[in-house]
């Protein structure tokens, strides 16, 4: 892939669904069945989603959205978003445009490493059982390490163990085993799972204790992944606002968010619009990545912003992101699902590192949407238009009404079902 290539592309959203199909595939190379997949008319059908879930009854779809201007770590890239709300994909495109001026996204990752957790009741002395098993480490891990010899080709496999003491439960005392797993490419629930369940009878020999529960935990705090921005607050002007005062009203923004947990979960909502939405194109798991993020935001006591905004004293506003990313490019819907496919075809990522850091990008970027418009023109103006042919649909309109009346709702102001209705026996 030629590195030169530019994912700004001007006027994306004027193209027409053929043109920018045209241009997806001249990006990714798609082939012709991918071509189609895009389209709708293949992909899921009933038939694979049996083999996804039980008691298929039918395929629900979603629209796929790209989001341009993308910069991460110095590679352009074109990222699909699959979500059911307006404004989304063109605000992460708006924010990756603006973070252009700085040289785009930094992005990093730790290496893939899952937690499992093995729940130990019926002890009679936690101090001692967690003696027996630390004694034991080495062999413990060799044997967690056995469990899935492709994985330990490829690097992967069991990394540490750990043990947490929990004298005080509804249930009495009780320790648990956190077994280190690296899980590579995979998001690797079904990988450290396994390795719990081969550890479980183990650690009830060592300890004569009872293991309980035996499963990952969505607080993958082993696996963050982070993204930075940096950029020249002069970038930042639009319309009668000043570079500067769109920097202090997002550092205001910001400020709100880190002392109100009120503020800070819709402040984090709006990162997780970003998230979720390359999620759920990729084939991976968003409630897992939602639990991790929301726990991560909680992780001193007090529910605060993922994110910080912060002003330089060099004309910069500087925004950072860090939140454990559990994802995968291999195994479980990513595999299966044709258009989660497509989607890491377009994304062009070797490894699930590189997209992680492509999702954390998004997620700042589009936390930068959000708060942007909040502290300047307010959110609703943007998301106006698109709510408008919502509301216009959702009353009936088809083809070139749907356009007439959300423009007609937009010049009265009034965007309700209601009035749509009317207006639409009016045409
Ligand atoms: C809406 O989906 C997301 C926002 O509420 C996020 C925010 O308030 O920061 C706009």
């Amino acid at each position: 892939m030629p590195e030169e290539r530019s994912s700004r592309i001007a006027g994306f959203y004027n193209l027409d669904f053929n043109a920018r199909l045209r241009l997806l595939t001249e990006w990714a190379a798609l082939n012709a069945e991918e071509q189609t997949t895009l389209s709708g008319a293949l992909g899921l059908n009933v038939e694979r989603g049996a083999h996804m879930i039980e008691n298929v009854a039918g395929i629900y779809g979603l629209p796929l959205g790209i989001a341009t201007n993308f910069k991460v770590n110095g590679r352009d890239v074109l990222v699909p978003m699959v979500i059911e709300e307006p404004s989304v994909v063109a605000g992460a495109s708006l924010a990756a445009k603006l973070a252009r001026a700085g040289g785009g996204f930094s992005a990093s990752t730790d290496s893939p490493v899952m937690i499992g957790q093995l729940q130990v009741v019926d002890l009679d002395d936690l101090e001692v059982a967690r003696a027996q098993i630390l004694e034991e480490k080495e062999p413990l891990l060799a044997l967690a390490h056995a469990v899935d010899p492709v994985l330990v080709r490829l690097g992967g496999g069991a990394r540490d163990l750990e043990v947490r003491l929990l004298p005080e439960t509804a249930a009495g005392p009780m320790l648990i085993v956190h077994l280190l797993y690296d899980v590579r490419d995979a998001m690797g629930a079904n990988a450290i799972n396994t390795a719990c369940e081969r550890l479980a009878p183990e650690i009830e020999r060592l300890t004569g204790g009872k293991v309980f529960l035996r499963i990952l935990s969505n607080l993958a705090d082993q696996r963050l992944a982070r993204a930075e921005v940096s950029i020249p607050e002069s970038a930042l002007a639009f319309n009668d606002f000043t570079g500067e005062a769109v920097a202090a009203g997002i550092e205001k923004a910001w400020a709100f968010a880190a002392a109100d947990p009120y503020r800070a979960t819709t402040h984090n909502k709006g990162i997780m619009n970003g998230i979720d939405a390359v999620v759920i194109a990729t084939g991976n798991d968003w409630r897992a990545i939602e639990a991790g993020a929301h726990a991560y935001a909680a992780r001193n006591g007090r529910y605060t912003s993922l994110s910080t905004w912060q002003r330089d004293n060099q004309g910069h506003l500087n925004g950072k992101l860090e939140l454990p990313l559990a994802l995968g490019i291999v195994g479980g819907a990513t595999r299966v699902h044709p258009t989660a496919q497509v989607a890491l075809k377009i994304l062009g990522v070797q490894t699930a590192r590189e997209l992680a850091e492509i999702v954390a990008s998004v997620g700042l970027a589009q936390n930068l949407a959000a708060i942007r418009a909040l502290a300047t023109e307010g959110i609703q103006k943007g998301h106006m238009d698109l709510h408008a042919r919502q509301v216009a649909m959702a009353a009936g309109a088809t083809g070139e009404a749907i356009e007439r009346i959300a423009q007609a709702m937009i010049a009265e102001g009034v965007i309700r079902v209601d009035r749509a209705t009317a207006l639409l026996a009016l045409l």
